[in-house]
């Protein structure tokens, strides 16, 4: 009797010990190549999490859609499929009405005063808007500045996008910019636009240099302009009930990794972002059309009524914090 009790016993403890050798897997999945923005912090913060937290976790890093694209990470995440997500702050239409200050057409000079409004104490508390969704945000990530391409050889102001139809990301602010041009946006994954763009199904979209590039969109492209009337940033994002029941020590490590990860990848996004400008200027596909101040003064109008519409549910308060952003 005594032995077999002694015989379980070991057995339990045998089995806590591989229950405790047996790392915790954090699956991170995104939608983007490994040479962006993104792919690069994600691909940090797996080397960081696991050399602060050595045989605890391993950090499975999935780009390119390869796991889960567009309108179902958001799902997985919820659903424990994946446990670190970080989709455009464009994507969150659904959980917060709040983030859609990011997508107001011409509010941000430049990366610099996003950052800036990211960090301020406004900036901050939005990590925490959709904590009842239980969704927890652990970073905010840079891309850059907004680029518009078409199928046509002339794109340098509103006019000509009239009537032309365009892919957009799943915001409704989006959405309002291009019908305030007169133009047709359609949501699509963004796994899908190569494909759209390249059959005709779209004429054209708006994204990143480093997006354009590392989708080869500039090849289905004729013309870019450089018109920075929008960011794509990201905010990366955990299932809160996951988070809260990690040891602390785990906690602890991942969010280390996760602001060491963030600065590097922050602090790259630029650079990316004008070396991939460069690489399609040199590819000499697409035709890249810079503006006059003048011609950028027309989007900016064309744009404008966005504004109005969706201040009251972004909050008055909020877009004028984020204004602020841009004197500082
Ligand atoms: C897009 O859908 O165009 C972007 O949000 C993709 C990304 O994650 O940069």
């Amino acid at each position: 009797m005594k032995l077999a009790r002694l015989a379980a016993a070991l057995a339990a403890i045998a089995l806590a010990t591989a229950a405790q050798a047996a790392p915790i897997v954090v699956k991170f999945s995104h939608v983007v190549a490994d040479k962006t923005p993104k792919g690069q912090a994600a691909l940090k913060f797996k080397e960081l999490a696991e050399k602060k937290l050595p045989g605890k976790v391993e950090v499975q890093v999935f780009p390119n859609s390869q796991l889960f694209g567009d309108g179902k990470e958001m799902e997985a995440l919820l659903l424990g499929d994946v446990q670190i997500i970080a989709p455009s702050l464009s994507k969150f239409d659904r959980y917060t009405k709040k983030l859609q200050v990011f997508d107001l057409p011409f509010l941000f000079h430049d990366i610099a005063a996003v950052d800036r409004f990211q960090h301020s104490a406004k900036g901050k508390a939005l990590l925490d808007e959709m904590r009842s969704k239980n969704i927890k945000g652990l970073a905010y990530w840079h891309n850059g500045m907004k680029q518009l391409s078409t199928n046509k050889d002339q794109l340098r102001v509103p006019a000509d996008v009239k009537g032309l139809k365009f892919r957009i990301q799943s915001s409704d602010v989006l959405e309002a910019q291009f019908r305030a041009m007169g133009a047709n946006p359609q949501k699509m994954a963004f796994s899908e636009v190569y494909q759209a763009l390249q059959t005709g199904v779209v004429d054209g979209q708006e994204n990143t240099w480093s997006n354009i590039y590392s989708q080869k969109f500039y090849e289905v492209q004729k013309t870019i302009a450089e018109t920075n009337h929008g960011v794509i940033d990201y905010m990366v994002i955990t299932n809160a009930k996951w988070w809260d029941k990690l040891p602390k020590d785990i906690q602890k490590g991942l969010q280390e990794a996760m602001d060491e990860a963030t600065q590097y990848g922050n602090g790259l996004a630029n650079d990316i972002n004008q070396r991939d400008k460069k690489l399609i200027a040199d590819a000499g596909k697409a035709k890249i059309q810079e503006l006059s101040k003048a011609d950028v003064a027309q989007w900016q109008k064309a744009m404008e009524p966005v504004w109005k519409k969706f201040e009251p549910q972004i909050g008055k308060d909020l877009i004028q914090a984020a204004l602020k952003a841009n004197d500082q």
